[in-house]
């Protein structure tokens, strides 16, 4: 890797990957229905359910595909034609679940708007006065870097005895999230945000009482939960072409996650996220949400009058100094972000701060 240059990544995933994970994509070519491969895919899976505490408990699938990939196949399979959804839909990814199941007819309604804290009263008299089976959120708004009450949700659902569904996109890998615990019914993620793959494979984790609900709910061709995953169960293959050299990086990158811990990953994370936020705030920045709905994975920081040239500048010079930030999608709001996931340290954000405050001094 002596030839690659280090890439400090701050938008939301794909993030920066270890050299471990970049080397796994180099490997012997091998079709995919062979065993060995089937047998890789079967310890990936495995790893995914590790990853949340759910040994025994729960199942997952995999699908070749970006997140969004995930979140169709987990929608589109659980809710059927007997069922109902709420979604909580206060960011980018809550619109993005409503679109899904307007695209496919499903029997849904929504509640929250764009950057609202979900507010668990008002979610618990809508779904009590609905005949909602399902309740579907978001557990770490990418868009505002907000990060819903995941806990208190699961907590509510239990009560009422609906479904959960979580698109844990940001979060899964790298926060404790205890499927045991919170009970959750399916969970979307992907191979490029906290568990620092690289992007190709989408996934879902669901509870194993689940299956025979998904078996008889066959709405979809491609992303069919049930089929996806009896595939690999039985004929230890993907139903469909696998990115295979992805596969083994994303391999390498859960063994890592284990091996970090996920509690150590979240940890580091919400280290670096501190130091950037207080290097932010400290120059002047302020930020769309007050600090106690902050994930401490990534931040949306106002664009005002600090970039008196405008983000992409801003970018440009960072990029030229190998650093990528992202733009803003709030609505109505200027911002850009900054997140902290992928394989970056607190060296990282030390350099940051110096190209950060470079780019200021010279305005
Ligand atoms: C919470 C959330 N859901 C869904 C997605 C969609 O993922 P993808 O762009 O990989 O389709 C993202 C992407 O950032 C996300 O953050």
């Amino acid at each position: 890797m002596n030839d690659l240059e280090r890439k400090i990544l701050l938008n939301p995933g794909p993030g920066t990957t270890s050299d471990s994970v970049k080397k796994a994509l180099v490997v012997n070519d091998i079709c995919p229905r062979e065993d060995e491969f089937g047998d890789l895919m079967q310890d990936i899976v495995e790893g995914l359910v590790k990853i949340g505490n759910g040994e025994g408990e729960y199942e997952a699938c995999m699908f070749p595909a970006s997140g969004t990939g995930a979140v169709e196949a987990m929608l589109t399979s659980a809710i059927g034609k007997n069922s109902k959804v709420l979604i909580v839909k206060n960011g980018a990814y809550g619109i993005r679940m409503a679109d899904i199941c307007h695209s496919y007819g499903l029997n849904f309604d929504t509640v929250h708007k764009y950057g609202e804290y979900p507010d668990l009263t008002l979610i618990k008299e809508k779904l009590s006065a609905g005949d909602f089976t399902h309740l579907a959120m978001i557990h770490h708004e990418t868009s505002t870097g907000m990060m819903n009450p995941l806990e208190d949700a699961a907590e509510l659902c239990e009560e009422l005895g609906i479904d959960l569904i979580v698109d844990a996109m940001s979060s899964y890998g790298g926060y404790p999230i205890d499927l045991m615990k919170t009970k959750v019914s399916y969970l979307a993620a992907s191979s490029n945000k906290c568990i620092q793959g690289m992007a190709g494979l989408a996934f879902v984790v669901f509870h194993k009482d689940k299956l025979d609900e998904l078996k008889d709910n066959t709405r979809n061709f491609y992303f069919d939960i049930y089929k996806q995953w009896y595939h690999l169960k039985e004929k230890n293959q993907l139903r469909f072409t696998p990115p295979v050299q992805i596969s083994y990086a994303f391999h390498k990158a859960i063994e890592e996650t284990i091996e970090e811990t996920v509690q150590a990953r979240w940890e580091r994370y919400q280290e670096n996220w501190q130091m950037l936020y207080d290097l932010m705030k400290e120059l002047g920045f302020t930020f769309f949400l007050p600090m106690e709905q902050q994930s401490k994975i990534l931040m949306a920081i106002n664009l005002d009058e600090k970039l008196p040239k405008g983000f992409d500048d801003f970018h440009d010079y960072l990029y030229e100094r190998n650093i990528t930030v992202y733009p803003g999608v709030i609505p109505e709001n200027k911002t850009f972000r900054m997140a902290v996931i992928g394989d970056l340290n607190k060296e990282d954000m030390k350099y940051v701060g110096e190209v950060i405050r470079e780019y200021l001094a010279n305005q």
